[in-house]
């Protein structure tokens, strides 16, 4: 798509000679002898870039700079300032112009300068759809949940995340410690600064105190030069310390400093720096214990312990599985442009009763790994990663919560049904077709033709059997 571009100078020559030229190059030009018109054009149409003159009648250049800003703010401007006025190029930089050529000038400066201006404007709009993104994925939108407990963590996230508060998230691995602190980062008002991530786990003492703290040049034999620590990174936004617990003890002292003043110094420096960090840690363990066991500082402990956050895992939120595995399901479709579009009952069954020892992340790799082997469009427990297969028990039909899903395959569904009840009126009758016949209250031609349709068989039924 063609660059839009408007160019504002009363002086006719100046003005049809830069417009023949951007013409020639391939821009949309638009071209117009005062900015009371320009302006009255850019509330109805985008405007990529505008290049201005300073002295205009009516309205001058800096007053419709300011008037650009206020109704195009992504538009980017450039100011041409006659020789020997730069204290009007000061003043238009400061109210916001990207840059500006002072006449006269050659058509190949102003040209530098508006791809140089318009590759900005591309970076930002980039930037913010980036951020947009950021936000989809980490809003409240994505983390689901509707039993009590993750109500009840929704609620905290809401309450706090406008608070500078520390807080320490805690819960097993895979149960959504980062995707929370995101949460609340990007619903906070630091949402436009830095999210800064770091895994303390197995990290020795140097090298913690040099990501955390950063280095100067010369501080040990690999610094060559001086770096910025995490927490300078995250100046203005948050700072996310996951595993916590693993901070050798010495470490910790350094880190309670900074908790409690902002402020520290970098390895081998002198100059103390203050930053304006929110923290965030998180913690698979029982910190408690920790400090019980003389590994935590019991101070820190205290600092890092004022909001906690526990993510109950999923085990314990069965209520829940549905709903993500369904949510799962759906992101796949929309990365991976495939045409499944429903789980099967059995296999909410089958999810239902899982221990789901790697909670949520486990959950959302088993409806990966079952939509790549799912050849029908109905994800079923064929489907499934071979262990889950060991879990199917016969004991019982199906245990449901039809109110946490959006759609199921009618056919499909009522097929596994059946196929379930005539296993277990063949377990029941050790495969008499009489018998079968009089339990499920069916003829038996019907019954033979659903054994055939469904492969039942004695051979089937005892390899099921010893799984
Ligand atoms: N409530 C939720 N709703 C939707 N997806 C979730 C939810 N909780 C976690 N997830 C997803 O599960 C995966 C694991 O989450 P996350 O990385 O936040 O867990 P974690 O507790 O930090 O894990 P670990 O302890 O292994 O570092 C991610 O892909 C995340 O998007
Ligand atoms: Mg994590």
């Amino acid at each position: 798509m063609k660059s839009k571009i408007l160019i504002v100078d009363d002086e006719k020559l100046m003005r049809v000679s830069l417009e023949d030229k951007l013409m020639k190059v391939g821009y949309a030009v638009t071209s117009l002898s005062n900015a009371v018109e320009g302006l009255t054009v850019l509330q109805s149409e985008n405007y990529d870039a505008v290049i201005t003159d300073v002295r205009l009648p009516r309205m001058d250049g800096i007053e419709f700079l300011k008037e650009i800003k206020k109704v195009s703010p992504d538009t980017v401007v450039i100011i041409m300032t006659a020789y020997g006025s730069i204290e009007n190029a000061v003043v238009a930089m400061k109210e916001g112009a990207y840059d500006y050529v002072t006449k006269p000038f050659s058509l190949e400066e102003l040209m530098i300068k508006l791809q140089k201006a318009l590759k900005h404007k591309d970076m930002v709009a980039e930037n913010i759809l980036l951020k947009r993104q950021v936000v989809s994925q980490f809003g409240y939108n994505n983390m689901i949940g509707k039993t009590d407990v993750m109500k009840r963590v929704f609620e905290i996230i809401n309450t706090v995340s406008n608070r500078d508060t520390t807080v320490l998230i805690q819960g097993e691995s895979g149960t959504g410690k980062e995707l929370t602190a995101g949460a609340i980062h990007y619903t906070s008002n630091r949402k436009d600064g830095p999210f800064v991530k770091l895994s303390c786990a197995a990290l020795n003492k140097e090298i913690l105190e040099s990501e955390l703290f950063g280095h100067e040049k010369g501080a040990f034999t690999s610094a060559i030069k001086t770096r910025r620590g995490r927490f300078e990174l995250a100046d203005g936004g948050t700072i996310f310390l996951d595993d916590v617990d693993d901070i050798p003890l010495e470490m910790q002292v350094k880190l309670l400093r900074v908790l409690q003043e902002r402020e520290f110094e970098r390895v081998g420096g002198e100059e103390t720096i203050s930053i304006n960090v929110r923290v965030i840690c998180a913690t698979k363990k029982d910190l408690k214990k920790l400090v019980h066991e003389g590994r935590f500082r019991e101070d820190l402990y205290y600092r890092l312990h004022v909001v906690t956050i526990h993510l109950p895992p999923l085990r314990e939120r069965k209520e829940d599985i549905p709903l993500l595995a369904t949510h799962f399901m759906k992101k796949y479709v929309a990365q991976q442009k495939v045409t499944v579009h429903s789980i099967s009952l059995e296999v909410f069954h089958v999810l239902l009763i899982y221990q789901w020892p790697g909670n949520i992340r486990e959950l959302e790799n088993t409806i990966e790994h079952a939509m790549a082997f799912c050849t029908s469009g109905v994800i079923t427990p064929k489907d499934l990663p071979e262990n889950f297969r060991e879990e199917e028990t016969p004991s019982g039909l199906f245990s449901i919560e039809l109110s946490t899903i959006d759609s199921l395959d009618l056919q499909e569904t009522l097929s596994e049904a059946e196929r379930k009840l005539l296993v277990w009126a063949y377990q029941k009758t050790k495969g008499n077709q009489v018998r079968m016949s009089e339990i499920l209250r069916i003829p038996r031609t019907t019954l033979q033709n659903k054994l055939v349709k469904y492969n039942i068989t004695k051979t089937n039924i005892l390899a099921t059997e010893q799984t």
